[in-house]
């Protein structure tokens, strides 16, 4: 008989983050409901300057999710259909999702296996192969940057586009500049469990590119650019008052929140630094001069059976992501097939997302570091400690 634990340490705890701020959340919904105003205005104009400061980038274009984010970007940067995007194939699917939506062809290319990003040398191998490529889509997985230089170079040599795809990792920085401002544009998610995660879908584009701002602006109101005069033909994909209200409030506490995902990593470091199972994230590389850990994922070969383990002692995990791109249903007339990118099918078979949200105590993640060693210690007969 199992016997599940008493003590409960969810992945994500968005009851405890909420109840901190349920105060000022609740005055700021009052407002924008009595107002009565619900779509772009005001509230979606201040969070605009606010994150477009806090990125480093020079504009930015609130919309409905990132996915839109991704979606509009491609559809500014006149990405047409038949084009061809590399990205990678370990990432959340709205990714390469965006790149198929508007008819372009995704190009993938394997990840590093301690980054879980691009790997810049097979960038420039493929590159070099197909010469039709006209964007990039370097993903900062997990909440670490990709590594930008090699690949925002060769992007320049070719005048191709770099999309940042930064849904996880507002805040996040490479070589001290903030994500979302080392491409031409950037793409972040306000889901929910995003760092910055609102109280519904929300997205938003970032740039330092002037002549981007009217056609993004125009392309998530039906590229409209005067009253019933439409230039371009866009999407329905606002950002509503009600969530930047909301996302304004919690944007306050951003960087506390972040302070206590980076503290967790820590310790979760220290606790694990004898034990040779399972790989822990290394400390952020030279170039990732800030990693804001909307994911801690280890990896380990008994993944499954740790998971389930780790379940029967309350503690919640995930495994992110169990079938890479290039392997989807939806992706096979593309024709790749297994093997193609080992480095993300090894991933997909090992890697375990760990409770890393700012509100877990010390006792927490001593908790989750022991019932691992006791996971090690029983299943493996593991002599460590
Ligand atoms: C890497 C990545 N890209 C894009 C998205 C899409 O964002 P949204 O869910 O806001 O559409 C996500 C969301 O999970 C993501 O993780």
């Amino acid at each position: 008989m199992t016997t599940l634990s008493e003590r409960q340490i969810p992945l994500l705890d968005l009851q405890a983050q909420h109840k901190q701020i349920r105060e000022e959340v609740l005055a700021e919904i009052v407002r924008v409901v009595d107002a009565q105003k619900f779509i772009l205005g005001e509230d979606v104009q201040k969070l605009e300057a606010e994150i477009a400061s806090y990125c480093g980038a020079k504009y930015a274009i609130g919309c409905a999710s990132g996915s839109d984010a991704l979606i509009l970007t491609l559809m500014a940067l006149d990405i047409r259909s038949g084009d061809k995007v590399l990205t990678t194939p370990y990432t959340f699917f709205a990714t390469a999702g965006a790149i198929s939506r508007i008819g372009a062809v995704p190009v993938f290319v394997d990840v590093e296996e301690d980054t879980f990003n691009l790997d810049a040398n097979q960038v420039a191998d493929i590159l070099a192969s197909q010469p039709k490529i006209r964007a990039m889509i370097p993903v900062h997985l997990f909440g670490g940057c990709a590594d930008m230089d090699p690949i925002c170079a060769m992007a320049a040599e070719r005048g191709i586009a770099i999309i940042e795809d930064a849904a996880q990792s507002i805040g996040s920085e490479y070589k001290n500049r903030r994500a979302g401002s080392i491409g031409q544009v950037g793409a972040l998610s306000f889901f929910p469990s995003k760092n910055l995660g609102g109280y519904g879908d929300g997205g938003m584009v970032t740039t330092n590119d002037a002549s981007l701002v009217d056609r993004l602006s125009a392309l998530r109101v039906h590229g409209r650019t005067g009253k019933y005069f439409h230039q371009w033909i866009g999407i329905n994909s606002r950002l509503d008052a009600l969530q930047a209200a909301v996302l304004r409030v919690k944007f306050r506490h951003l960087d506390r929140w972040t302070a206590g995902r980076q503290n967790n990593a820590e310790r979760y470091r220290a606790q694990f630094a004898k034990l040779s199972v399972p790989v822990i994230p290394s400390q952020p590389t030279g170039y990732q001069t800030r990693h804001v850990y909307n994911q801690f994922v280890i990896r380990c070969s008994e993944r499954d059976a740790l998971q389930s383990y780790l379940k029967k002692q309350g503690i919640g995990s995930e495994v992110y992501y169990p079938l890479p791109l290039h392997l989807q249903p939806c992706f096979s007339d593309l024709g790749y097939k297994k093997g193609d990118f080992p480095v993300s099918e090894k991933l997909a078979t090992n890697s375990l997302a760990l409770p890393i949200h700012a509100e877990l105590g010390a006792d927490d993640i001593d908790y989750v570091a022991d019932s691992i060693r006791s996971f090690y210690a029983r299943a493996c007969g593991s002599s460590q400690s």
